[in-house]
C-alpha cells in the first residue's frame, strides 16, 4: 500500500484564514467566528490541519472530554477539491492516535440531521449512529456518533498550544486584509502576504 500523501500538523494561527474559509460554508449560523478563534488561539482544543502537496486541505477541532472517556470531534471540513480522497478519513485515524495519547477509548461527536455527506463519511468509519436529539443552544437537530478507538492504537502527541498573541496579531490582519476576499483561492493566494 501506498503511504498517504496527506499529512496532519498542529493548526496555528496562521491557518485562520483557511479555516474560516471552510467554517463560513459550512457551519453557517453554527460556529460563530469569535467563538472559533477563540479554540484556535485561547483555549487547550487543538485545531489540526491536513496538508496535500503542501496546501491545507481539510482541518478538525478536538476537546478531550476525560470524565467521559472521549476525544470530542467538534468540526471536521474538507475542501470541495479535496474530497473523496481520504483526507477526513486520515484525520480521523489522527484522531484515534490523539485519543490513544490522552488515555481516551472513544471518539464522539454530532452531526447535524440534514448533512448526507457527514452522515454517509461516519457510516463509512464505523460509528455508530445514536439517538437523534434539539441542541437548545443552537436551535437544530443532531445525531449523536461514538466509535470506539481501536486497542493498541499508537498514540500521537496533543502538541503546544499556539501562542496567544500571534492570534490575535493574526486575526486582525484576517479582518483588515484577508477577510475581504470572497473565494478560497483567493484567500490562498492571499495567504503569503499574511504569514
Ligand atoms: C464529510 C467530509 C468531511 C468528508 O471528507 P472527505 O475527505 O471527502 O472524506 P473521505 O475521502 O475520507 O471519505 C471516506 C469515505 O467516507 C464516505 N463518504 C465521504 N463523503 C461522502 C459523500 N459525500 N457521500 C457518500 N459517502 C461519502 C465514502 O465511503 C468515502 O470512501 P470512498 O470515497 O472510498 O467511497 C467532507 O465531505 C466535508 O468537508 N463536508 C462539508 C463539511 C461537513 O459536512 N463536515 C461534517 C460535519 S459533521
Amino acid at each position: 500500500m501506498n503511504p498517504s500523501p496527506v499529512s496532519i500538523r498542529v493548526a496555528g494561527p496562521q491557518d485562520w484564514a483557511f479555516i474560516h474559509a471552510l467554517v463560513a460554508e459550512h457551519f453557517t449560523g453554527l460556529v460563530a467566528e469569535s467563538a472559533l478563534c477563540h479554540w484556535l488561539c485561547h483555549e487547550s482544543h487543538r485545531v489540526f490541519v491536513a496538508d496535500l502537496g503542501g496546501r491545507p486541505v481539510g482541518f478538525i477541532h478536538v476537546q478531550p472530554r476525560p470524565a467521559a472517556g472521549e476525544l470530542w470531534l467538534n468540526l471536521i471540513a474538507v475542501h470541495a477539491e479535496a474530497r473523496r480522497g481520504g483526507v477526513a478519513a486520515r484525520l480521523l485515524a489522527h484522531c484515534e492516535a490523539l485519543a490513544a495519547g490522552q488515555g481516551l477509548t472513544r471518539l464522539a461527536l454530532q452531526c447535524h440531521v440534514g448533512n448526507p455527506q457527514g452522515l454517509a463519511f461516519y457510516a463509512r468509519a464505523g460509528f455508530l449512529r445514536g439517538e437523534q436529539h434539539h441542541d437548545p443552544e443552537i436551535g437544530q437537530d443532531f445525531v449523536r456518533h461514538v466509535r470506539e478507538v481501536p486497542p493498541g492504537t499508537s498514540a500521537a502527541a496533543f502538541g503546544a498550544v499556539p501562542s496567544i498573541w500571534a492570534g490575535r496579531l493574526r486575526r486582525l490582519r484576517y479582518n483588515l486584509t484577508i477577510g475581504r476576499t470572497s473565494s478560497l483561492g483567493e484567500l490562498r493566494s492571499a495567504a503569503p502576504i499574511a504569514r
